[in-house]
């Protein structure tokens, strides 16, 4: 039995308007050329980290201050927003699935069981994202399970894959299935009918999310289950090389495998078993819907085979979606959004639909919907879609700001809460001046908010989920550029393992907080507790510590 009532803070006051903004992937450099938030005009973030140095400092978002395996490992949105959201730092789906991986207890949970009753007479389907992005998926994760799956009965296997370009660099995508055909042709030698069936750019095929554009997934379907894309090839080095002409890593056309009569290798068929080998939910669920849905209706998906369906990890808790996995997902319970509901906090948390789900489902644990309806609202604001956001990198920040500013004014939240993607959505793309743009627009919706706040003499917190447009630069390790064979600058589309800023301020913050400066290595997960405080309460005892104390001068 949970016990939902927070005890009172000794000094802090309750029921000031608090702003929590979220700037994603917007993490603190060196100031350089490839910084785009140092390039980009942000008086108003620069004026918070040059105003009282009580008030801003620098926290972690990457590694194991995230819950990650390694201090390799870089931050990422919906560990960030987990550990944001939840207060505690919970051994996330990259690290349970090495575990389970390297146990060997993988093999003895009732999802792989599950799929395995479908080895003797059916084909094994993986799909997911192939590069060790760790992000959503790893290569050596993908690796050890087709071996796994081969050594327990599995006969014939097909991989559909998802090429990265956006967790690594844009082009690895022909080492990644290099390796994969050199793995797969291993298989075969022992006997395994094993190959790659289908693919495509995960920008482009399967991986959406938020249902911003469904047709995405359709593309996916079309070939992993229909056998069907306007592009088919003998195999999928040649395909990956050949697409690549035209299209980046994030992007390639959907592609099948094709044996000589060109009939398509790998389609899904009745009585095959299909697992999404990603352990990252929000690009997997909408796959995973159309794959157990018996009333689907997104698309017409022609073909249902009847299959045995498990994702790497059970992707939603709430939706219990998919219902079989191989993998427990982290149990992030109590999360700092259900205690504050519970204690009369009414809260406002909006985003554009492409980060709509991170202030959302991943603050709240991995959790679909409400708490409590009648103390939450959610605002969903229209994501353009079919474009890349290096052609619109103002994104919605301006309409973020705007929905926050009115939710602030109308003074019916006490918490409203926001992320502003622009960071880290152009800085995906590589497009360095268009990142920049994205910056100045990001910082432009903070100040909206700001002033708002000012006007409601309430409170803001502003920090970020990980790092991105501050380095656009794969580097060597003291730092400088580094460049490729064609003397070509390395683009750095990915995220970064540098630290995020955390800025307090406001009419409404309480003369004499300030940091702490006992938690040198605070990280995302010590801000629930902050937050909390502002509100007016203080944290369970088990949520990291809070960033802030009150002294009396
Ligand atoms: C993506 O899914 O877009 C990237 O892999 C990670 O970005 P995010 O963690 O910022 O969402
Ligand atoms: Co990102």
């Amino acid at each position: 039995q949970v016990s939902w009532k927070l005890a009172d803070h000794p000094t802090l006051p309750k029921g000031k308007t608090l702003a929590l903004i979220v700037l994603d992937g917007w993490g603190e450099y060196k100031p350089d050329e490839y910084n785009c938030i140092h390039v980009a005009q942000t008086p108003t973030m620069d004026s918070l980290k040059q105003g009282a140095p009580e008030k801003w400092r620098l926290i972690r978002a990457h590694g194991k201050a995230v819950g990650l395996p390694t201090e390799d490992d870089m931050g990422n949105s919906e560990v960030g927003h987990n550990a944001l959201g939840a207060g505690r730092i919970f051994a996330q789906g990259a690290k349970l699935v090495d575990i389970a991986l390297a146990s060997g207890k993988i093999y003895e949970g009732e999802g792989f069981k599950y799929i395995s009753e479908c080895f003797e007479k059916g084909t094994l389907h993986l799909i997911g994202l192939l590069s060790d992005g760790g992000v959503h998926s790893r290569l050596d994760q993908l690796q050890l399970l087709l071996k796994g799956a081969s050594e327990r009965g599995a006969k014939r296997i097909r991989v559909h894959i998802l090429t990265d370009g956006r967790d690594v660099l844009d082009g690895s995508s022909v080492a990644f299935v290099e390796t994969l055909e050199s793995d797969l042709a291993k298989l075969r030698e022992n006997g395994v009918d094993a190959r790659i069936a289908s693919g495509g750019g995960r920008m482009y095929v399967t991986m959406d999310r938020y249902e911003n554009d469904w047709d995405v997934v359709k593309r996916g379907w079309d070939a992993q289950v229909r056998g069907e894309a306007p592009h088919k090839f003998a195999n999928a080095v040649e395909a990956v090389k050949k697409l690549r002409e035209n299209a980046n890593d994030q992007y390639l056309p959907p592609f099948v495998i094709v044996d000589e009569n060109e009939k398509a290798v790998g389609p899904i068929e009745d009585g095959d078993a299909v697992v999404t080998f990603n352990f990252r939910a929000d690009r997997m669920v909408m796959l995973a819907k159309a794959l157990e849905h018996q009333d689907f209706d997104k698309f017409d998906r022609v073909k249902v085979p009847k299959i045995h369906y498990a994702g790497m990890l059970q992707y939603d808790g709430e939706l219990k979606l998919p219902g079989h996995y191989l993998v427990s997902p982290p149990e992030i319970d109590r999360t700092s959004g259900e205690y504050l509901v519970h204690n009369g906090v009414r809260t406002f948390a909006c985003s554009e639909t492409v980060k709509f789900g991170h202030v959302t489902f991943f603050w709240n644990g991995n959790r679909s919907g409400y708490f409590n309806p009648e103390m939450e609202e959610y605002a969903e604001i229209p994501s353009d879609v079919g474009i890349t956001f290096n052609v619109q990198p103002k994104m919605k920040a301006l309409e973020i700001g705007e929905k926050a500013r009115d939710a602030i004014l109308s003074r019916k939240f006490d918490q409203v809460r926001v992320n502003i993607p622009n960071g880290d959505m152009v800085g995906h793309t590589g497009d360095i001046q268009a990142t920049v743009v994205a910056c100045k627009a990001a910082d432009e919706a903070v100040k909206m908010i700001i002033d708002a706040i000012e006007q409601v003499g309430g409170i803001y917190v502003v920090t970020a989920d990980h790092g991105n447009a501050e380095d656009m630069v794969k580097r060597n390790k003291s730092g400088q550029p580094l460049y490729d064979k064609s003397g070509k600058l390395q683009i750095l589309t990915s995220h970064t393992c540098q630290p995020v800023p955390i800025a307090i301020g406001g009419p409404g913050l309480a003369a004499g907080v300030r940091f702490r400066n006992d938690v040198p290595d605070g990280g995302l997960a010590n801000v629930a507790a902050t937050v909390m405080n502002l509100h007016g309460y203080v944290a369970p005892n088990d949520y990291e510590p809070t960033l802030i104390e009150v002294v009396n001068n």
